[in-house]
């Protein structure tokens, strides 16, 4: 356990180029990085919101992925980021229109998509990606 632990954080060091010492670092971190820690910040809301019965709106920042530069923008820049962007867009939208009492799948649907990409290009954030995941008793 304790190798994949470091193995994850070797990794996560890896993908965004930046030591991990320091949290917050708007000048030495990728717009896309930054981005993905907003996006972080604001699903853990929306798990809360769901989980006290309310209605969610997912953020036009959500959907700034395909556009927002990378640290390793030829990584982002590949086919299969390509695909893995669509299929989270397409669970966003899965999100947005789904009905009241089924909001909790189609948020981990949501994180489900997260998950997808990350297992294939940037597996490091994956443990904190994991508590995004509502128990929806399943
Ligand atoms: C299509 C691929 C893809 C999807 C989908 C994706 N990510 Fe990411 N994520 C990346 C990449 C690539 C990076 C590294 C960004 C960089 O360093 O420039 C990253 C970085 C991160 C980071 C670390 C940021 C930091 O440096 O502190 C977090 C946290 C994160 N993503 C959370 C999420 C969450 C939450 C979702 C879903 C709502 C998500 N990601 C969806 C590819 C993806």
């Amino acid at each position: 356990m304790a190798v994949i632990v470091c193995l994850a954080i070797y990794i996560l060091a890896a993908c965004t180029n930046s030591d991990k010492v320091a949290p917050i670092n708007p000048n030495g971190d990728s717009e896309l990085a930054i981005l993905m820690r907003n996006m972080f910040d604001d699903a853990m809301r929306m798990k809360k919101a769901i989980e006290s019965g309310d209605r969610v709106k997912v953020l036009e920042k959500f959907k700034k992925m395909h556009t927002a530069a990378a640290t390793e923008p030829e990584k982002v820049a590949s086919p299969m980021y390509k695909v893995f962007t669509d299929a989270y867009y397409e669970s966003l939208t899965t999100l947005e229109n789904v009905k009241l009492g089924e909001t909790a799948q189609a948020f981990n649907s949501m994180v489900q998509s997260c998950m997808n990409c990350h297992q294939a290009m940037c597996p490091g954030p994956m443990v904190r990606i994991e508590k995004l995941w509502i128990d929806t008793g399943k």
